[in-house]
C-alpha cells in the first residue's frame, strides 16, 4: 500500500470512529462551498417556508464548482425548541397526523443525517407499549424501531414471558438515528419527546416498559429521573401524561443492548421480565395486552 493510500485509509478510520459509518450520498460532496448556517428561524418563518418532504432542494452552487452528482434528498433541519414541537404535537388528533407531522418536522438536526424517520411499530390499540433510546443503523434502514440485534434479543425477551412483539407497540424517545449510534442530547431528547408524549396519549396503554436509562430518564419526573436505572429497574413507577387522565404505570428495566454487552445483567433483566408477566397476567390487564 503506498503512502498516499494509507493517508485515505486512516482518514476512513478516523471517520468511522466518529460515527460516519454510513454513506448518505453515492458520490464524495464538496460542502466547502455550502452556505453559512441559516440564522435561527422563528415558528412563523418555519411554517411559511418548510418545504415538504423530500423536496429536493438543490445547494447553492460555488462559480466553477462542479456540481454534486445528486441533489440532496432533504432541505437540512431548521433549529426548534421543545415548545414549538409541544405545539405541533397537541394539534396531532391520530397516530396518522403524529407521524406525518415527525417526518415533516425539520427541527431537529438529527433528521439531517438519518435515513428516515423510525415512527413505531405494533398495534395502534396496545395495552402495553415498549420504548426504547433511539433507532439503530438497522432501525435506520428499516424504518421500525428494534429491529437490529437489541430488537431480536427484545423479541426473545418477550417471548419468553409468553409475549409477541405484535401484542405490544414499540417506539422510541428519540425517532431518528443519532449518527455513530451515540446517545442522543438532553437537548435532543427534549425535543423529541412531546411527540412521544402524545403517541402515548393517542395509544392510551395500560402500562409501559422503559428500556435503559435514556427512557426511564426522559419520561420520569424528579426525583426518580435522577437514579441509574440499576436502582430504577424492576419496580414499577407512574408517569404523568397530558392528555391522559390517570398516570400510565412504567416498569424500567435495562436496554437489550446493554445485556449484549453485559450478560451478567440477564439475570435481574428475567425477574424485570417476570414482574412485567405478573402485571399482563394480572385480571386487569389480561384481556387488553394478551388477546388480539
Ligand atoms: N435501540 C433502541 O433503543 N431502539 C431501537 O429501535 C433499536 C435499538
Amino acid at each position: 500500500m503506498s503512502h498516499a493510500d494509507m493517508v485515505l485509509v486512516e482518514a476512513l478510520r478516523l471517520q468511522w470512529e466518529w460515527g460516519a459509518e454510513e454513506a448518505l450520498l453515492d458520490a464524495p460532496q464538496d460542502r466547502r462551498h455550502a452556505a453559512a448556517p441559516a440564522a435561527p428561524v422563528t415558528p412563523a418563518q418555519r411554517a411559511s417556508t418548510a418545504p415538504p418532504e423530500h423536496a429536493g432542494a438543490a445547494p447553492p452552487q460555488h462559480a466553477g464548482a462542479a456540481p454534486p452528482q445528486r441533489p440532496r434528498a432533504r432541505a437540512p433541519s431548521m433549529p426548534a425548541g421543545p415548545a414549538e414541537a409541544a405545539q405541533i404535537a397537541a394539534r396531532c388528533q391520530s397516530l396518522e397526523t403524529l407521524q406525518a407531522a415527525m417526518a415533516s418536522f425539520t427541527g431537529c438536526a438529527l433528521r439531517d443525517t438519518a435515513t428516515q424517520l423510525v415512527f413505531a411499530d405494533g398495534a395502534a390499540d396496545a395495552g402495553l407499549m415498549i420504548i426504547g433510546e433511539a433507532p439503530g443503523a438497522e432501525e435506520d434502514r428499516a424504518g421500525k424501531p428494534f429491529v437490529g440485534p437489541a430488537g431480536q434479543l427484545l423479541d426473545r425477551m418477550l417471548g419468553s414471558i409468553g409475549l409477541d412483539r405484535r401484542q405490544a407497540r414499540i417506539a422510541n424517545v428519540v425517532p431518528w438515528r443519532p449518527p455513530g449510534n451515540r446517545t442522543p442530547t438532553e437537548a435532543e431528547i427534549a425535543l423529541c419527546l412531546p411527540f412521544l408524549h402524545r403517541q402515548i396519549a393517542l395509544i392510551r396503554p395500560r402500562g409501559l416498559l422503559l428500556l435503559g436509562a435514556v427512557a426511564a430518564k426522559a419520561l420520569l419526573a424528579p426525583p426518580e429521573r435522577d437514579l441509574g436505572i440499576s436502582r430504577l429497574r424492576g419496580t414499577w413507577r407512574q408517569i404523568n401524561i397530558e392528555g391522559l387522565d390517570s398516570a400510565v404505570p412504567a416498569l424500567p428495566s435495562f436496554h437489550p443492548a446493554y445485556l449484549l454487552r453485559m450478560p451478567t445483567a440477564k439475570a435481574q433483566a428475567w425477574r424485570d421480565l417476570l414482574a412485567l408477566r405478573e402485571w399482563v397476567e394480572s385480571a386487569d390487564h389480561k384481556a387488553n395486552i394478551t388477546t388480539m
